[in-house]
């Protein structure tokens, strides 16, 4: 653990990231030594930064402290978390705050390599998620929500859950966004008023539009699920799993285009 680019872990008994979740956090995969898609998650932190009003921390003196956290390892999981530091009085944040940067190297979550092949089992969550357009698409540091959607199950079988939101829209899974095939292309749920805008997310459908594969962002219902050919599942860790069955109904799981997982081979990410 790298706390402000120091070995330490402990981190501050008043840092406003444990009171109040007010902060930040970037989980990147690390391969062949080096953290997979960088530059997207400095931006989206750098994006959290501005809409919560944190100072952006210098990209490249977070490079050199991800540098030293990795050390030798090949690979592993980096989580880079940014909170606004100490101070201010209650809820009120510091004029000038100074952001706690922390760093941990982890190893791989060791999901079963069959998941990424044959695809995933998931089920639909009861717990929702709140809308709020003003936390929506960043990765701020509360995430009760998914924590209790998290706890609906225990069976280690089941890899995923899919949340909706207070309106009855599906959004996207406690830790991955979700894709819907059908005949006329791939569709992913809107993510305006809540979720996490992935960065997975954002190169499966760059890379999308790049082969001519037309996607959506478009507002989507559990009935739409329901009839698809087939859903799959991204995120930075995992790359991208085909689901196999949703609530025990078997779907198809050789529906993600073929492009679409060299591409994400292609763009130095080896899941
Ligand atoms: C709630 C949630 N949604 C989506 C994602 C996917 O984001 P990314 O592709 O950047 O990993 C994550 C990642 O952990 C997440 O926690």
């Amino acid at each position: 653990l790298l706390i402000d680019g120091e070995p330490r872990d402990r981190v501050p008994g008043r840092d406003r990231g444990l009171h109040y979740g007010d902060g930040l956090f970037e989980t990147l995969a690390v391969e062949d030594g080096r953290p997979c898609l960088w530059g997207r998650h400095m931006a989206r932190l750098a994006e959290g930064c501005r809409r919560l009003g944190i100072p952006v921390p210098d990209t490249a003196g977070l490079a050199a402290e991800a540098e030293r956290e990795i050390g030798g390892a090949a690979r592993g999981v980096l989580k880079i978390l940014v909170t606004r530091g100490r101070g201010g009085r209650g809820y009120a944040p510091p004029r000038e705050p100074r952001p706690m940067r922390l760093m941990e190297l982890s190893p791989g979550p060791g999901h079963p390599p069959s998941w990424r092949t044959r695809g995933v089992r998931v089920r639909r969550c009861g717990m929702r998620l709140s809308r709020n357009p003003a936390l929506a698409g960043i990765k701020h540091l509360n995430r009760l929500e998914q924590v209790l959607a998290r706890a609906e199950w225990t069976d280690p079988d089941i890899a995923e859950g899919l949340m909706l939101d207070t309106g009855d829209q599906v959004i996207e899974g406690t830790m991955t966004n979700l894709f819907l095939v059908d005949g006329e292309g791939i569709h992913t749920p809107d993510l305006s008023r809540c979720g996490v805008a992935g960065t997975m997310r954002a190169l499966v459908m760059e890379a999308a539009r790049e082969q001519g594969i037309p996607v959506s962002e478009r507002p989507l219902c559990w009935s739409e699920l329901e009839r698809a050919r087939g859903l799959f599942l991204t995120n930075a860790v995992i790359g991208i799993w085909p689901v196999r069955e949703l609530d025990g109904r078997a779907l198809d799981p050789q529906v993600v285009p073929g492009p679409l997982i060299d591409a994400v081979r292609e763009r130095g990410f080896i899941p």
